[in-house]
């Protein structure tokens, strides 16, 4: 008989915090009904009292889903756990995820405190949040680099606090996996009561082991996992949920297992990148490019005789499906709206399903194939629908030998605008020709340009950052054109000035 080992998603939360990745509620929504398909347990749907933006997004996400445990952050502060209860009203299972940083550092340096005042406020913080919800967790921030005594103390005393589960974070990504397992064993082993809750991981990838850690945490006792899909999180990201699911999955022979449905792993992981904009590397486990893809002779020798060879998981298992329908420009909107639910996306309003296929037909126009991702890319396109500043042409002549020259009109909340430059490449020519109609002083920081599958005829996604008053702003654009596509990063850019306009 298996072992249960609870899955708790922070990509909404945890997740999201890094920076350019941030959605909207609609979005969020989207990823939280996905995520509910692929059988997470617990959803964290954000830190409420941060920002109205975060409030309204658990307000809507504990409406859309039923099943899973919407969880809400805060610190060991009253007014926080306040706010996240009232985001929380609307949640069928509810959780306040508080806490508070428990290692030397974070006493001495963030809170200017000692260990016993700590201890009291995580208590206290517990007993406060009790109030609202039955089911609370509590954090012990840094618990990667706490004094184990110290920590056990603290685990102690919020799970007598009435804490139904306590999360134990490598919150740098600092430990070994031997190291975090042996902090785990000796909380089961040292802590009264610790059977009264469960205990989580909760480890980030700064040196590249928070799958390994928090596999350790398991076989030492951790029953919940706290994980992002694709890994993404800030800095180097969290334990990614794909790798967690697969290994158990992999290994029976562990006895413990998940309520993952893993054949929605992959287009989970779609939806996550093209809504956050954040390309999963080629080679990532499980859900990379190249997971599956087997180059070498002798490999694809061995796989073609028996896939047991080389294969250890089937692809199908993640919903990797070679078979999948590929759309082209005589796929009508009945075969779209198939992908698209496929990829976990449903309209309620046939207007909106309406909109995404006239510009399938424009890029299946331009495309021989139109792909997963690119149906993805052009179901998120209309976030820029309500953006002041429109790209309305760009024309460019580039080559060898010559000078670029582009020109460019501008669609500024309904008034014309055209110039054109010069420049030492296309992109160079557009950008100035660009900023002689937005008169503002921005600075281009960084700028990838990226296919999305194969082909000289592939949708290009560009990243930019671009820097204006002190800030630094996130845009994206996709086009099979990839001038155009970076003009259009650009402008996104621009609309999320704060000066906009
Ligand atoms: O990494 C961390 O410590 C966290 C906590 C806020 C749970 O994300
Ligand atoms: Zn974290």
């Amino acid at each position: 008989m298996s072992e249960r080992l609870f899955v708790f998603d922070t990509t909404l939360r945890d997740g999201e915090q890094v920076p350019g990745c941030q959605l909207n509620t609609v979005e969020k929504i989207q990823v939280a009904r996905q995520l509910e398909q692929l059988g997470v347990d617990v959803i964290e749907a954000g830190f409420p009292v941060s920002s109205p933006g975060d409030f309204n997004s658990v307000i809507e996400i504990s409406k859309a889903v039923t099943w899973p445990t919407i969880c809400a952050l805060t610190r060991a502060v009253e007014k926080d756990i306040d706010v996240a209860a009232d985001a929380l009203s609307y949640a069928r299972h509810k959780r306040i995820h508080t806490g508070i940083g428990t290692s030397d550092e974070h006493i001495q340096y963030k809170f200017n405190s000692n260990r016993e005042e700590i201890l009291e406020r995580a208590v206290a913080a517990v007993k406060y949040a009790k109030r609202y919800v039955e089911d609370v967790e509590f954090y012990a921030e840094d618990a990667g680099r706490t004094d184990n005594e110290y920590l056990a103390r603290v685990v102690e005393a919020v799970i007598k606090a009435g804490a139904t589960v306590v999360n134990i974070p490598d919150t740098t990504g600092y430990c070994l996996p031997e190291e975090y397992g042996r902090k785990i064993k000796y909380l089961m082993e040292h802590v009264d009561h610790i059977d009264r809750a469960i205990i989580s991981t909760h480890c980030h990838n700064d040196l590249g082991m928070a799958t390994a850690n928090t596999l350790s945490g398991v076989q030492n006792g951790a029953r919940q996992v706290e994980v992002t899909v694709n890994g993404i999180g800030e800095r180097a990201g969290n334990t990614a949920l794909e790798e967690i699911a697969m290994i158990l999955k992999c290994h029976r022979q562990m006895g413990i297992e998940t309520n993952i449905n893993t054949r929605r792993i992959s287009a989970t992981s779609r939806m996550v990148s093209s809504l956050m904009n954040m390309p999963v590397q080629a080679n990532k486990a499980i859900v990379g490019r190249n997971a599956f893809a087997h180059s070498s002779g002798i490999h694809q020798d061995g796989v073609l005789k028996n896939v047991s060879t080389y294969e250890i998981m089937d692809p199908k298992d993640v919903g990797v499906d070679d078979t999948s329908i590929v759309l082209t420009a005589r796929s009508g909107r009945a075969a779209l709206k198939h992908r698209l639910s496929v990829l976990g996306i449903d309209y309620d309003d046939p207007g909106k399903l309406d909109k995404v296929y006239e510009r399938f037909l424009r890029l299946a126009d331009k495309k021989k194939e139109v792909t997963d991702d690119d149906v993805l890319m052009l179901a998120g396109a209309d976030r820029k629908d309500s953006h002041a500043i429109k790209l309305d042409f760009l024309q460019v002549t580039t080559g060898m030998g010559v000078r670029s020259v582009a020109s460019i009109g501008i669609d500024i909340s309904g008034q014309k605008f055209e110039e054109a430059s010069t420049g030492n490449g296309p992109v160079d020519a557009a950008i100035k020709a660009l900023k002689k109609i937005i008169l503002k002083q921005m600075t281009l920081r960084e700028f990838t340009i990226q296919a999305i599958n194969k082909g000289s005829d592939d949708v290009g996604k560009v990243h930019m950052q671009v820097e204006h008053d002190g800030h630094l702003y996130y845009g994206f654009g996709a086009n099979t054109d990839i001038v155009t596509a970076s003009v259009d990063a650009y402008i996104d850019c621009i609309n999320k000035f704060k000066t906009a306009g």
